[in-house]
Protein backbone atom coordinates (compact mmCIF):
# COMPACT_ATOMS: atom_id res chain seq x y z
CA UNK A 1 0.00 0.00 0.00
CA UNK A 2 3.26 2.30 0.32
CA UNK A 3 3.84 5.58 2.16
CA UNK A 4 0.20 7.40 3.29
CA UNK A 5 -1.19 10.37 1.43
CA UNK A 6 -1.89 13.34 2.69
CA UNK A 7 -4.52 15.07 1.29
CA UNK A 8 -5.38 19.28 2.06
CA UNK A 9 -8.35 20.44 -0.43
CA UNK A 10 -11.50 21.27 -1.09
CA UNK A 11 -15.26 19.83 -0.06
CA UNK A 12 -18.00 21.13 -2.69
CA UNK A 13 -21.53 20.67 -3.19
CA UNK A 14 -21.64 20.64 -7.22
CA UNK A 15 -24.96 21.77 -8.17
CA UNK A 16 -24.97 20.65 -11.43
CA UNK A 17 -27.35 21.76 -15.06
CA UNK A 18 -27.33 19.22 -17.74
CA UNK A 19 -27.38 21.64 -21.34
CA UNK A 20 -27.59 20.82 -24.82
CA UNK A 21 -24.47 23.25 -25.17
CA UNK A 22 -22.51 25.52 -22.75
CA UNK A 23 -24.08 29.12 -23.17
CA UNK A 24 -22.32 32.36 -24.65
CA UNK A 25 -21.84 35.66 -23.29
CA UNK A 26 -25.50 36.69 -22.64
CA UNK A 27 -27.30 33.97 -24.22
CA UNK A 28 -30.30 31.72 -21.62
CA UNK A 29 -30.49 28.07 -22.10
CA UNK A 30 -33.04 25.66 -20.72
CA UNK A 31 -31.06 23.00 -19.14
CA UNK A 32 -32.45 19.05 -19.65
CA UNK A 33 -31.86 18.50 -16.08
CA UNK A 34 -30.53 19.25 -12.63
CA UNK A 35 -28.60 17.53 -9.69
CA UNK A 36 -26.69 17.70 -6.93
CA UNK A 37 -23.55 16.02 -6.71
CA UNK A 38 -20.82 15.61 -3.91
CA UNK A 39 -17.39 17.13 -5.55
CA UNK A 40 -14.36 19.39 -4.87
CA UNK A 41 -11.42 18.86 -6.50
CA UNK A 42 -9.46 17.93 -2.86
CA UNK A 43 -12.43 15.68 -2.16
CA UNK A 44 -12.69 14.32 -5.92
CA UNK A 45 -8.49 13.29 -5.64
CA UNK A 46 -9.17 12.03 -2.22
CA UNK A 47 -11.44 9.59 -2.89
CA UNK A 48 -10.05 8.99 -6.46
CA UNK A 49 -6.24 7.74 -4.52
CA UNK A 50 -8.57 5.87 -2.17
CA UNK A 51 -10.22 3.80 -4.88
CA UNK A 52 -7.04 3.14 -6.10
CA UNK A 53 -5.46 1.41 -3.13
CA UNK A 54 -3.99 4.43 -1.58
CA UNK A 55 -4.06 4.67 2.46
CA UNK A 56 -5.38 8.63 2.18
CA UNK A 57 -5.86 10.88 5.30
CA UNK A 58 -7.40 14.71 4.10
CA UNK A 59 -7.87 18.02 5.32
CA UNK A 60 -10.92 20.16 4.61
CA UNK A 61 -13.40 22.05 5.93
CA UNK A 62 -17.19 21.90 4.90
CA UNK A 63 -20.38 23.63 6.71
CA UNK A 64 -23.77 21.50 7.79
CA UNK A 65 -25.39 21.06 4.27
CA UNK A 66 -21.94 19.53 3.15
CA UNK A 67 -21.66 16.41 5.98
CA UNK A 68 -22.85 14.49 2.73
CA UNK A 69 -19.50 14.90 1.38
CA UNK A 70 -18.20 14.13 4.43
CA UNK A 71 -19.50 10.81 4.69
CA UNK A 72 -19.02 9.70 0.82
CA UNK A 73 -15.07 10.56 1.77
CA UNK A 74 -15.03 8.02 4.54
CA UNK A 75 -17.26 5.53 2.56
CA UNK A 76 -14.76 5.59 0.20
CA UNK A 77 -11.88 4.92 2.85
CA UNK A 78 -10.66 8.42 3.52
CA UNK A 79 -9.59 8.97 6.79
CA UNK A 80 -11.85 12.10 7.75
CA UNK A 81 -10.76 12.74 11.33
CA UNK A 82 -9.16 16.40 10.59
CA UNK A 83 -12.33 17.18 7.92
CA UNK A 84 -13.87 19.78 9.81
CA UNK A 85 -17.69 21.24 9.93
CA UNK A 86 -17.97 24.89 10.72
CA UNK A 87 -20.60 26.97 10.73
CA UNK A 88 -19.85 28.93 7.23
CA UNK A 89 -21.84 28.00 4.17
CA UNK A 90 -20.38 25.09 2.03
CA UNK A 91 -18.30 25.60 -0.99
CA UNK A 92 -20.22 25.82 -3.85
CA UNK A 93 -19.89 24.98 -7.52
CA UNK A 94 -22.09 25.54 -10.40
CA UNK A 95 -21.31 23.02 -12.75
CA UNK A 96 -22.77 22.89 -16.44
CA UNK A 97 -22.31 20.21 -18.47
CA UNK A 98 -23.47 19.64 -22.20
CA UNK A 99 -24.12 17.06 -24.20
CA UNK A 100 -20.93 16.67 -25.35
CA UNK A 101 -19.61 15.88 -22.20
CA UNK A 102 -17.75 19.15 -21.57
CA UNK A 103 -18.01 21.18 -18.89
CA UNK A 104 -17.90 24.54 -17.48
CA UNK A 105 -17.55 25.71 -14.13
CA UNK A 106 -17.48 28.64 -11.43
CA UNK A 107 -16.83 28.23 -7.42
CA UNK A 108 -17.00 29.88 -4.41
CA UNK A 109 -15.13 28.28 -1.66
CA UNK A 110 -16.80 29.59 1.52
CA UNK A 111 -15.94 26.88 4.15
CA UNK A 112 -12.84 26.13 1.98
CA UNK A 113 -11.48 29.56 2.96
CA UNK A 114 -11.50 28.82 6.53
CA UNK A 115 -8.92 26.27 6.70
CA UNK A 116 -6.36 28.11 9.03
CA UNK A 117 -2.62 27.93 9.62
CA UNK A 118 -3.25 26.19 13.18
CA UNK A 119 -5.08 23.27 11.37
CA UNK A 120 -2.82 22.39 8.71
CA UNK A 121 0.43 22.50 11.47
CA UNK A 122 -1.97 19.86 13.85
CA UNK A 123 -2.61 17.95 10.59
CA UNK A 124 1.25 18.00 8.82
CA UNK A 125 2.09 16.58 12.56
CA UNK A 126 0.37 13.29 11.67
CA UNK A 127 2.50 12.98 8.67
CA UNK A 128 6.19 11.45 8.22
CA UNK A 129 9.62 13.02 5.94
CA UNK A 130 8.65 11.17 2.27
CA UNK A 131 5.04 11.00 2.85
CA UNK A 132 3.60 12.71 0.02
CA UNK A 133 1.31 16.04 0.21
CA UNK A 134 -1.49 16.54 -2.44
CA UNK A 135 -2.82 20.21 -2.66
CA UNK A 136 -5.22 22.44 -5.37
CA UNK A 137 -5.84 25.30 -5.65
CA UNK A 138 -9.56 25.75 -4.12
CA UNK A 139 -8.87 26.46 -0.06
CA UNK A 140 -7.06 28.57 1.93
CA UNK A 141 -3.61 28.00 3.74
CA UNK A 142 -1.99 26.79 0.23
CA UNK A 143 1.73 28.78 0.93
CA UNK A 144 1.54 28.32 4.59
CA UNK A 145 1.13 24.39 3.64
CA UNK A 146 3.99 24.32 1.45
CA UNK A 147 6.60 26.06 3.51
CA UNK A 148 5.25 23.71 6.62
CA UNK A 149 5.68 20.37 4.18
CA UNK A 150 8.99 21.08 3.20
CA UNK A 151 9.93 21.32 6.61
CA UNK A 152 8.82 18.32 7.51
CA UNK A 153 10.95 16.73 4.64
CA UNK A 154 7.50 16.09 2.40
CA UNK A 155 7.02 15.44 -1.23
CA UNK A 156 4.87 18.30 -2.31
CA UNK A 157 2.45 17.89 -5.21
CA UNK A 158 0.13 20.83 -6.39
CA UNK A 159 -2.45 20.24 -8.59
CA UNK A 160 -2.77 24.29 -9.56
CA UNK A 161 -6.73 24.17 -10.27
CA UNK A 162 -7.77 26.84 -10.59
CA UNK A 163 -5.12 28.59 -11.65
CA UNK A 164 -4.86 32.29 -9.50
CA UNK A 165 -2.83 34.46 -7.37
CA UNK A 166 -1.98 31.67 -4.31
CA UNK A 167 -0.27 29.75 -6.72
CA UNK A 168 1.88 32.09 -8.84
CA UNK A 169 3.09 33.54 -4.89
CA UNK A 170 4.50 29.69 -4.46
CA UNK A 171 7.98 28.73 -4.64
CA UNK A 172 7.48 25.92 -7.38
CA UNK A 173 11.34 24.71 -6.58
CA UNK A 174 9.64 24.14 -3.06
CA UNK A 175 7.22 21.93 -5.13
CA UNK A 176 8.56 18.11 -6.24
CA UNK A 177 5.58 17.68 -9.25
CA UNK A 178 3.14 20.32 -10.42
CA UNK A 179 0.18 19.20 -12.39
CA UNK A 180 -2.03 21.70 -14.22
CA UNK A 181 -4.33 21.07 -17.74
CA UNK A 182 -4.02 23.05 -20.93
CA UNK A 183 -5.59 26.60 -19.79
CA UNK A 184 -3.29 26.33 -16.45
CA UNK A 185 -0.54 25.89 -17.82
CA UNK A 186 -1.41 28.58 -20.41
CA UNK A 187 -2.30 31.15 -17.38
CA UNK A 188 0.82 30.46 -15.86
CA UNK A 189 3.82 30.25 -18.19
CA UNK A 190 2.04 32.83 -20.77
CA UNK A 191 2.48 30.26 -23.69
CA UNK A 192 -0.54 28.94 -25.13
CA UNK A 193 1.34 25.45 -26.46
CA UNK A 194 1.60 23.10 -24.50
CA UNK A 195 4.81 21.48 -25.42
CA UNK A 196 6.55 24.99 -25.66
CA UNK A 197 5.27 26.01 -22.36
CA UNK A 198 6.43 22.54 -20.66
CA UNK A 199 9.60 23.23 -21.65
CA UNK A 200 9.77 26.69 -20.29
CA UNK A 201 8.27 25.27 -16.88
CA UNK A 202 11.43 22.70 -17.41
CA UNK A 203 14.17 24.59 -18.12
CA UNK A 204 13.12 27.23 -15.24
CA UNK A 205 12.86 24.04 -12.64
CA UNK A 206 15.05 21.43 -13.56
CA UNK A 207 14.21 19.45 -10.68
CA UNK A 208 10.67 19.85 -10.15
CA UNK A 209 8.24 16.68 -12.42
CA UNK A 210 5.56 18.18 -14.26
CA UNK A 211 2.65 16.89 -15.64
CA UNK A 212 -0.04 18.11 -18.27
CA UNK A 213 -3.50 16.72 -18.70
CA UNK A 214 -4.79 17.52 -22.35
CA UNK A 215 -8.09 16.33 -21.87
CA UNK A 216 -9.02 14.62 -25.46
CA UNK A 217 -5.68 15.13 -26.45
CA UNK A 218 -4.12 13.33 -23.79
CA UNK A 219 -1.08 13.78 -21.55
CA UNK A 220 2.46 15.22 -21.50
CA UNK A 221 4.78 15.59 -18.74
CA UNK A 222 8.64 15.62 -17.71
CA UNK A 223 9.32 13.14 -15.44
CA UNK A 224 12.75 12.20 -14.13
CA UNK A 225 14.16 14.11 -16.67
CA UNK A 226 12.48 13.07 -19.57
CA UNK A 227 9.52 14.29 -22.21
CA UNK A 228 6.90 11.40 -21.99
CA UNK A 229 3.18 11.76 -23.43
CA UNK A 230 0.26 8.99 -23.60
CA UNK A 231 -3.04 9.59 -25.78
CA UNK A 232 -6.28 9.61 -24.34
CA UNK A 233 -8.16 6.64 -24.17
CA UNK A 234 -11.81 6.61 -25.83
CA UNK A 235 -14.26 5.74 -24.26
CA UNK A 236 -18.09 7.28 -24.03
CA UNK A 237 -17.72 10.30 -22.73
CA UNK A 238 -20.95 11.62 -20.64
CA UNK A 239 -19.70 13.83 -17.87
CA UNK A 240 -16.06 15.36 -18.13
CA UNK A 241 -16.42 16.87 -14.97
CA UNK A 242 -13.51 15.38 -12.73
CA UNK A 243 -11.31 13.39 -15.12
CA UNK A 244 -8.65 15.53 -13.99
CA UNK A 245 -9.55 14.76 -10.21
CA UNK A 246 -9.20 10.94 -11.39
CA UNK A 247 -6.37 11.23 -13.16
CA UNK A 248 -4.19 13.07 -10.61
CA UNK A 249 -5.60 11.46 -7.24
CA UNK A 250 -4.86 7.66 -8.83
CA UNK A 251 -1.19 9.41 -10.03
CA UNK A 252 -0.66 9.94 -6.42
CA UNK A 253 -1.85 7.08 -5.00
CA UNK A 254 0.66 4.79 -7.54
CA UNK A 255 3.47 7.31 -6.74
CA UNK A 256 2.97 6.72 -3.23
CA UNK A 257 3.11 3.14 -3.87
CA UNK A 258 6.17 4.12 -5.16
CA UNK A 259 4.69 2.89 -9.37
CA UNK A 260 7.36 3.99 -11.74
CA UNK A 261 5.96 7.32 -13.64
CA UNK A 262 5.71 5.60 -16.98
CA UNK A 263 3.59 2.81 -15.57
CA UNK A 264 1.68 5.27 -13.32
CA UNK A 265 0.93 7.42 -15.83
CA UNK A 266 -1.13 4.96 -17.95
CA UNK A 267 -3.05 3.96 -15.30
CA UNK A 268 -3.95 7.72 -14.41
CA UNK A 269 -5.06 8.16 -17.68
CA UNK A 270 -6.99 5.12 -17.55
CA UNK A 271 -8.54 6.79 -14.22
CA UNK A 272 -9.35 10.08 -15.94
CA UNK A 273 -10.85 8.22 -19.06
CA UNK A 274 -13.36 6.49 -16.48
CA UNK A 275 -14.33 9.29 -14.86
CA UNK A 276 -15.74 10.56 -17.79
CA UNK A 277 -18.23 7.52 -18.34
CA UNK A 278 -20.15 8.41 -15.21
CA UNK A 279 -21.91 11.37 -14.18
CA UNK A 280 -21.33 13.83 -11.28
CA UNK A 281 -17.73 13.67 -9.61
CA UNK A 282 -16.86 11.92 -6.62
CA UNK A 283 -19.47 8.85 -7.97
CA UNK A 284 -17.12 8.86 -10.98
CA UNK A 285 -14.09 8.20 -9.62
CA UNK A 286 -12.96 4.43 -10.33
CA UNK A 287 -12.16 1.70 -8.82
CA UNK A 288 -8.26 0.24 -8.69
CA UNK A 289 -9.47 -3.10 -10.94
CA UNK A 290 -11.50 -1.07 -13.37
CA UNK A 291 -8.24 1.36 -13.94
CA UNK A 292 -6.01 -2.07 -14.31
CA UNK A 293 -8.14 -3.38 -16.92
CA UNK A 294 -8.83 -0.02 -18.85
CA UNK A 295 -4.72 0.18 -19.01
CA UNK A 296 -3.59 -2.87 -20.42
CA UNK A 297 -2.38 -2.23 -23.86
CA UNK A 298 -5.24 -2.97 -26.33
O1 LIG B 1 -12.58 19.23 -10.93
C1 LIG B 1 -13.95 19.13 -10.79
C2 LIG B 1 -14.40 19.82 -9.55
O2 LIG B 1 -14.13 21.20 -9.69
C3 LIG B 1 -15.89 19.76 -9.28
O3 LIG B 1 -16.24 18.66 -8.49
C4 LIG B 1 -16.20 21.11 -8.65
O4 LIG B 1 -16.55 20.98 -7.32
C5 LIG B 1 -14.93 21.93 -8.80
O5 LIG B 1 -14.24 21.98 -7.62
Amino acid sequence: MGTTLHVIGSLMIDRVLRVPALPAAGETVMARSAAVHPGGKGANQAVAAARCGARVRMLGRTGSEGAFIVRELAAAGVDTACVMTSDAMSGFAAVMVADDGMNSIVIAPEANSRIGDVDIDAFLAGASPGDLLLMQNECSGLGHAVTAARARGMRIWLNAAPMGDAVRSIDLGALSCLLVNEHELAALTGIGEAEAALHQLAHAWPKLDLVVTLGAEGWIARVDGAIARGHAIPVNAIDTVGCGDAFVGALAALRSEGMPWIDALARANAAGALAATVAGAIPSMPMREAIETLAQPH
